[in-house]
């Protein structure tokens, strides 16, 4: 990577990471991904804004010879996680004098995380300034995008917003800028999806104020600089918003076929009745897809066949995972077989106590499904077009 000017004396020094696959040992990256740093030079005093995964250490550290940094005064860290502070301890002792500033719970989070010593954290509050000399660094706590000690810098002079994860994506690109309409619906809605949505009530109490300090772009700590900053905030608007779209969201596996002729025939049926509906194979299909299925979907049906006593492990997986992601989702079924009996239902019910959502009534069928199954399905399908319309949605 080489560094890039966002505004006179701000500089992205940060990395692009085009190969990673997968992040958390969890998240599918089919983008790759960037760790984003910042670097301010104000007339008296220099800042480093977040670090990059250690990782791609060598990337920050050959980015800030090339930029000629002689002096970092403060190391801004907005969020303690490690692929933006991982490489703290680094920078912190290629510049001895720099001082590391954070959050108070930041403060308390960070040495715990990584080698630093706590003598030379500064601990911020919201609101408080700090003058590099024509540049003002304003801090901003947003606790609980995505973490507790998290807080966001903005750069008043030049209107920009360091926001950290938010408003982020796993986008590896060469231009340092976008307008961000080739990949909101796609790769920032995903972010989103996958790190934001647990946090969609939290991160919706910060837009007015974002929106009021008027930035002209926002520089995450993944993916391009957004510009003009507008669009991607009323995105956000939008995806934490307790609005749903007319869509059903089919999550199933199966294992001798019923289930899936049940899903086929529940997907049908839905659709004759102008239903959107995204049908997701468990065994093959990328759960950061499945995730920003759910981001505004009205309605979830999990399938699945009864393994032994419960639900497939596939479908318990995705239960865990939706329930971790916290959708936003009206409504909630699920369709299936068993042979003998089991507890499915009651697992699968049990395991999604996030997941405010009605359940409608389910389907399960014992054995193959015949005529009299398909018309249950029919009836489902019926009954969540019923729902949608009694929440004014169609
Ligand atoms: Fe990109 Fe929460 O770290």
């Amino acid at each position: 990577m080489v560094v890039r000017e966002l505004a006179p004396g701000v500089s992205s020094v940060g990395a692009i990471d085009w190969e990673r696959r997968l992040f958390d040992s969890l998240i599918p990256l089919p983008d790759g991904t960037s760790y984003n740093s910042y670097l301010v030079r104000g007339s008296e005093k220099t800042a480093l804004i977040d670090t990059v995964d250690p990782l791609m250490e060598f990337e920050l550290v050959k980015n800030l010879v090339e930029a000629k940094t002689e002096r970092v005064d403060y190391l801004v860290v907005n969020h303690a996680e490690q692929d933006h502070s991982g490489t703290v301890p680094m920078i912190a002792e290629l510049f001895p004098a720099a001082k590391v500033v954070c959050s108070e719970k930041c403060k308390e989070i960070l040495p715990a995380l990584l080698d630093i010593d706590p003598e030379r954290i500064i601990a911020v509050k919201d609101g408080d300034t700090m003058d590099l000399g024509g540049k003002t660094l304003e801090f901003i706590m947003a606790p609980w995008v995505h973490w507790p000690e998290t807080m966001l810098t903005y750069l008043k002079e030049d209107r920009i917003l360091f926001s950290c994860d938010l408003f982020g994506s796993h986008y590896a690109m060469s231009e340092l800028f976008s307008d961000g309409a080739a990949i909101r619906e796609t790769a920032s809605k995903r972010y989103f999806a996958e790190i934001m949505m647990p946090f969609r009530g939290s991160i919706r109490t910060y837009l007015d104020r974002i929106s009021a300090m008027g930035p002209e772009v926002i520089a995450p700590s993944h993916g391009p600089c957004l510009k003009p900053a507008a669009a991607i905030i009323d995105a956000y608007r939008g995806w934490t918003s307790d609005e749903v779209k007319n869509e059903v969201v089919i999550l199933y596996v199966s294992m001798h076929g019923s289930t899936e002729k049940m899903v086929h025939h529940l997907a049908g049926a839905l659709m004759a009745k102008g239903i959107g509906v995204r049908v997701f194979p468990l065994t093959s299909s990328d759960i950061g897809l499945i995730a920003t299925s759910l981001v505004d979907a009205a309605t979830v049906v999990i399938g699945t066949p009864t393994v032994l006593f419960g639900p497939h492990p596939l479908a318990a997986n995705i239960a865990f995972i939706a329930n971790a992601l916290k959708p936003k989702t009206k409504f909630l079924s699920v369709v299936g077989s068993y042979g003998w009996g089991g507890k499915t239902l009651d697992q699968l019910t049990g395991m999604l106590t996030h997941v405010k959502a009605e359940v409608i009534e389910p389907v399960m069928v014992r054995g193959a499904p015949g005529a009299k199954e398909f018309q249950a399905i029919e009836r489902l399908a019926a009954n969540i077009a019923e729902k949608h319309a009694s929440i004014g949605i169609r």
